[in-house]
């Protein structure tokens, strides 16, 4: 009675959400926050957030204490918003939060296994109370586990398990009911090289089946790696959001260029090209130049005064950074020189 009940009220959600993203055409945004505020006693953890989050693979980045935890929390619906509002797929969390539980995923930071149990008794049992029936919640638990990477171990108490295989059964809960919405705060914490190629690996998988993920990790690197779109977060609020491709892109207008050449030749070069455009970057390494340079459209001439000053280019592109790079310029305030 009370899992058709849940049946009921989850296809219902899902006619809504999927209704009013027809409504309003193809919609790209899944996440949208406007001005959340939510404090615990004196400390602020989110403080006027304001963000649209689209489908993809996002990355929520930020140093310790930024808020993003506070964030994916808020999302869920587990906390109450001083103010503001969030909608997630077209569903208000403080006020729908079973619906939206039903369509969403969600692996936490910290431990959140029985250290009693085994892995399919975790799986299928949360599988159950997201509305599975009993047979159903088994058998998915068990593709899940597979999907993760867990065999035999599965009949173990989870108490036995290494941080990696932790993780993963994590993971395996939170995909359990097929969820469109994953939000993964850390995945990767406490996991050796290898565990988390895996599980970067897996994210990557569920993502091709049109699944949005928020991924919230201190490893640049993996969400580099995984992500189509990233917000940095700090001290509760919004520092900057875009496409990875836009982000990493750099300024616009400022390229990247290596010369090589006698000690000479390159501060000829240095001086002439000064006079045409601005350095704004460069880095010497044993006769070789890395300069970064703004305003100089026509590219030909930065070619011809290396050939005469008898410099050789070794490359010469539009700048590209990390996202190590991105995310110290944000907290810099901006660009390079404050653009
Ligand atoms: N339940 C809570 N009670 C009191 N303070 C909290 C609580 N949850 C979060 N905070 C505080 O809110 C701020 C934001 O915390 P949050 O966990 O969202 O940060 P985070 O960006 O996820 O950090 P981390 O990278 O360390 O996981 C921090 O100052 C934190 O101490
Ligand atoms: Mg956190």
């Amino acid at each position: 009675m009370l899992i058709s009940l849940v049946r009921i009220v989850r296809s219902m959600a899902e006619e809504i959400a999927v209704g009013q993203e027809r409504a309003s055409g193809v919609n790209p945004i899944h996440i949208s926050a406007r001005d959340v505020t939510v404090s615990f006693g004196s400390v602020t953890a989110l403080d006027g957030f304001t963000a649209d989050i689209p489908r993809g693979i996002v990355g929520l980045l930020g140093p310790n204490g930024a808020g993003k935890s506070t964030l994916i929390k808020a999302s869920l619906g587990l906390l109450v918003l001083d103010r503001g509002t969030i909608s997630v797929g077209g569903l208000d969390p403080q006020t729908q939060s079973l619906q939206i539980r039903d369509f969403i995923g969600y692996m936490p930071e910290h431990d959140c296994l029985i250290p009693s149990i085994n892995a399919v008794e975790l799986v299928s049992y949360l599988g159950m109370i997201s509305g599975m029936v009993s047979r159903d919640a088994i058998q998915r638990s068990h593709e899940m586990l597979d999907f993760v990477g867990i065999g035999e171990e599965r009949y173990r108490p989870i108490k036995s398990y290494s941080t990696g295989m932790k993780q993963k059964v994590k993971l395996a809960q939170a995909i359990v009911h097929d969820p469109k919405l994953l939000f993964l705060d850390e995945p990767t914490s406490g996991m050796d090289p290898q565990g988390r190629e895996e599980m970067l690996s897996l994210v990557t998988k569920m993502a091709s089946s049109e699944k949005t993920i928020v991924v919230s990790s201190h490893i640049l690197e993996d969400l580099e790696r995984i992500c189509d779109y990233a917000v940095i977060i700090d001290n509760g609020k919004l520092v900057r959001s875009g496409e990875m491709t836009t982000l990493l892109a750099g300024e616009e207008g400022v390229r990247s260029l290596t010369v090589r050449g006698s000690e000479q030749a390159l501060s000829g070069y240095v001086r002439a090209l000064e006079q045409v455009c601005q350095i704004v970057d460069r880095k010497d390494e044993a006769g070789e130049f890395t300069l970064l340079i703004r305003g100089c459209e026509d590219g030909k001439k930065v070619l011809r005064l290396a050939a005469e000053n008898g410099v050789q280019v070794r490359s010469f592109r539009p700048e590209r950074l990390d996202l190590e790079e991105v995310f110290l310029r944000a907290f810099r305030g901006g660009g390079r020189d404050g653009h």
